[in-house]
């Protein structure tokens, strides 16, 4: 018994312990405290509902106010945060929200070919999303990883596969 209860808690602590990755970042501070969990793990809205991939597919885009506002006209609407949202949507003003994933710009990067590969969804690059109450980089997308993977599915790891020509 005593052993057992000994071995739960050095193996919490040692879990405790292990560093996380380094490509792990804190959560960054938003604007509003949007839940993933609450509007896609338990509303089951889609990834696509509010990231929809335009044009010619590098974006995956962040939503606008009147897509949130479609519900939060009226659930919430006493909420001191949902209030936020409603007078920024009255004003026209976008959600400022801090970025979690980003590359520098001189990246090619096309999220429309990338889920169209067999076997990779969102969750492969941007972690178990709809679990998440907060967003934090969690997912490694240095270049060293996008290379693992084209090694990995047979891509071109070519260097003008993802960098311009200068
Ligand atoms: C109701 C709308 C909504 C739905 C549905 C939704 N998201 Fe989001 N998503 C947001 C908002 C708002 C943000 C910005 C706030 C944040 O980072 O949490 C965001 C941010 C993100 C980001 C970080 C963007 C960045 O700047 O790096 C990722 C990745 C993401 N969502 C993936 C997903 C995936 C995968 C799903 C489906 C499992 C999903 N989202 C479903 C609204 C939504
Ligand atoms: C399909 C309807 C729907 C959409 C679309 C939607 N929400 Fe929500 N939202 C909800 C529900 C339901 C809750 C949970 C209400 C509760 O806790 O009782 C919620 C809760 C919230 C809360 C927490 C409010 C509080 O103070 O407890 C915030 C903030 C929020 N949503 C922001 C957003 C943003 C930003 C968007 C657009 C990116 C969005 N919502 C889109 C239905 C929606
Ligand atoms: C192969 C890896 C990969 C997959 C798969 C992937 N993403 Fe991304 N995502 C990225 C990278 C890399 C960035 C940063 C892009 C940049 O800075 O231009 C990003 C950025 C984002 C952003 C911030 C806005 C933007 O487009 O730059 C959102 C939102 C997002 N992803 C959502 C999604 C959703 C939803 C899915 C599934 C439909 C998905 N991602 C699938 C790698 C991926
Ligand atoms: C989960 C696996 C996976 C990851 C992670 C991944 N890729 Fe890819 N990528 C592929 C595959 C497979 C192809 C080939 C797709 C095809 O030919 O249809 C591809 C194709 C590409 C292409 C050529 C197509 C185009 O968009 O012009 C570029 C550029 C690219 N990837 C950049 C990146 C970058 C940058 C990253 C990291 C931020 C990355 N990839 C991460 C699997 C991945
Ligand atoms: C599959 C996509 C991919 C390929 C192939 C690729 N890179 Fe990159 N590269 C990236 C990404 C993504 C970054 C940005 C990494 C970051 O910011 O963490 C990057 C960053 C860089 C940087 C800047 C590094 C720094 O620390 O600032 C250099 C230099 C570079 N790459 C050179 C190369 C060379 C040389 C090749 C060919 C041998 C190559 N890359 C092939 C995706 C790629």
């Amino acid at each position: 018994m005593f052993a057992r209860v000994f071995l739960l808690v050095a193996t919490a602590v040692i879990a405790a312990q292990v560093p996380s990755p380094k490509y792990v970042r804190p959560a960054p501070e938003q604007p509003l405290p949007f839940s993933h969990k609450k509007h896609t793990g338990e509303l089951k809205l889609a990834c696509a509902d509010c990231h929809p991939i335009p044009g010619n597919g590098d974006f995956a885009t962040l939503p606008a106010t009147a897509q949130c506002m479609s519900c939060h006209t009226t659930i919430k609407k006493d909420s001191p945060h949902v209030q936020k949202l409603a007078a920024w949507h009255g004003e026209g003003v976008k959600v400022r929200w801090a970025p979690v994933y980003r590359i520098p710009d001189y990246v090619f990067f096309n999220h429309r070919i990338h889920v169209a590969v067999n076997g990779v969804t969102c969750e492969t690059c941007h972690g178990p999303v709809a679990e998440r109450e907060v967003l934090r980089r969690e997912k490694d997308i240095s270049m060293a990883a996008c290379m693992d993977c084209h090694r990995a599915k047979g891509a071109s790891n070519d260097c003008l596969l993802c960098h311009e020509q200068r």
